[in-house]
C-alpha cells in the first residue's frame, strides 16, 4: 500500500479519493492543515504528500519532507506557481493535473461576467426582500461587445468558444500563440486598449505578476469589466481598487486573489479580516468574489482524484509521466520529458 499525506483536506475531496485511491492500493491520510514549514512533520512516515493550490511549498518546506524520505509531491491542481520547484529539483519529484474540467472554469468566468453585468447578485437580495425595483440593474448586451482572452490554453479555449456563442468578438493575448486557433491575436496593450471585458487564463509567472496594474489600467476603456479565474497575483489589487473606485473600472469578478492563502476555502465569516484591500474589493458593488471555487464541479472533482491517483502509481512503478514537472519545463531544450526521461 502506497501512504500520501493529504493536505488541505475538505470534505467534497475525500470520496473520489477514497474511491481511486482504493482502486489503485493507495492510503490517502487526510489532514484538514495547510502544508507549511509547522505541518510538514505530518507527512513522517508516509511515502508523498499531496497538496493543494494554497499549500505554499518553500525550500524550508521540501528540506522537512526530503529530511522525510518523502519521495513524492503530487499536486491535485493545474497550477505550480505554489511550490519551489527548483529547490525540489534533485529531491522530491513534483507532479500535477494539467487538465481536469477546463469547461469548469470557464462556465464559472462566464457565470461572473453575467452575474455581475446583469446584476443578478444585487437582483436575488432585492426580490428575497420584496423589493421589485429595477433601479441600478441596468447592464449591457454581451452581443458584439469586445471580449479580450490572456491565454489561450485549455480553458482560454473553452472561454473562448463561449463567448462567441453569445456573439462576442473576441481578441486574445498569449505568449505563445496558438496557429491553429481562428482567435485575432493582438498585443497586450491593444488588448488592453480595446476590450469591453478582460478574461485571464494564464499561468503565473515572475514575467507576468501583476500584469494588470496601474499602468495597465490606464490603458483600459472606461467601464471594462475585468475577470480573473486565474491566479491572483496577475493582479494588482490596490491598483484594482483604485481603478474601482475612480469609476474607470466597470465592474471586477474575481475567482482568485493575491492574499488568498489563509482564508479562501475556510470559513472566516465572524472574524475580522485583516486585509484591508479585500475588505474594500468585497464591499464594493460592482466587485464580485467567490473563493476560488471555478473549478469545482463534479466531473472536476473526480478528474482530479483520477489523475493525481494514476500520477502516484506512475512515480512509484517509476514510469515517464507528463505530469511530472521541473525547472526545466518551460525550456524545451533541457526538458527531459521531451526526451521520454524523468525529470531527474
Ligand atoms: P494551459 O497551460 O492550457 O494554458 C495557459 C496558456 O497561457 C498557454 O496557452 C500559455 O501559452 C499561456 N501563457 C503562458 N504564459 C503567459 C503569459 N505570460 N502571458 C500570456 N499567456 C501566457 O492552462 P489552463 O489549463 O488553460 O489554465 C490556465 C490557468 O487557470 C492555470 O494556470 C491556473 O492558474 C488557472 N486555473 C484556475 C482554476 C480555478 O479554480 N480558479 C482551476 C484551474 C486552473
Amino acid at each position: 500500500m502506497i501512504k500520501i499525506a493529504f493536505y488541505d483536506a475538505k470534505p467534497y475531496d475525500i470520496p473520489a479519493f477514497e474511491k481511486y485511491g482504493k482502486e489503485r492500493g493507495i492510503e490517502f491520510k487526510f489532514f484538514e492543515s495547510h502544508l507549511n514549514p509547522d505541518t510538514a512533520h505530518l507527512a513522517k512516515g508516509y511515502d508523498g504528500v499531496c497538496a493543494f493550490v494554497n499549500d505554499i511549498i518553500t525550500k524550508e518546506v521540501i528540506d522537512i519532507l526530503y529530511s522525510y524520505n518523502i519521495k513524492l509531491i503530487a499536486l491535485r491542481c493545474a497550477g505550480f506557481n505554489n511550490v519551489d520547484i527548483k529547490s525540489a529539483f534533485g529531491k522530491i519529484h513534483v507532479y500535477r493535473v494539467p487538465a481536469y474540467s477546463p469547461y469548469a472554469v470557464a462556465e464559472h468566468a462566464m457565470a461572473l461576467l453575467l452575474t455581475s453585468n446583469r446584476r443578478i447578485h444585487k437582483a436575488y437580495i432585492r426580490t428575497r426582500d420584496y423589493n421589485f425595483s429595477l433601479n441600478e440593474l441596468t447592464g449591457v448586451d454581451l452581443y458584439n461587445k469586445t471580449m479580450g482572452v490572456i491565454g489561450t490554453g485549455k480553458i482560454g479555449k473553452v472561454f473562448i468558444n463561449i463567448c462567441k456563442g453569445f456573439g462576442m468578438n473576441v481578441i486574445a493575448y498569449d505568449k505563445y500563440p496558438d496557429k491553429n486557433l481562428d482567435i485575432e491575436y493582438v498585443e497586450l496593450d491593444e488588448l488592453f486598449k480595446r476590450s469591453d471585458f478582460i478574461s485571464l487564463h494564464c499561468p503565473l509567472t515572475d514575467e507576468n505578476k501583476h500584469m494588470i496594474n496601474q499602468e495597465s489600467i490606464k490603458l483600459m476603456k472606461k467601464g471594462v469589466g475585468i475577470i480573473n479565474t486565474s491566479r491572483g497575483g496577475l493582479i494588482n489589487g490596490e491598483d484594482l481598487l483604485r481603478g474601482i473606485k475612480e469609476r474607470k473600472i466597470g465592474f471586477a469578478c474575481l475567482d482568485v486573489y493575491e492574499e488568498e492563502g489563509d482564508l479562501f476555502y475556510e470559513d472566516k465569516s465572524g472574524h475580522i479580516l485583516d486585509d484591508d484591500t479585500l475588505r474594500s474589493l468585497i464591499s464594493m458593488p460592482n466587485v464580485i468574489i467567490t473563493s476560488h471555487q471555478a473549478f469545482l464541479t463534479k466531473e472536476a472533482l473526480s478528474n482530479i482524484a483520477d489523475t493525481t491517483t494514476q500520477n502516484i502509481l506512475n512515480y512509484f512503478k517509476g514510469e515517464v509521466s507528463d505530469n511530472e514537472i521541473c525547472y526545466h519545463c518551460a525550456n524545451i531544450e533541457n526538458c527531459k520529458k521531451k526526451r521520454n526521461l524523468k525529470c531527474f
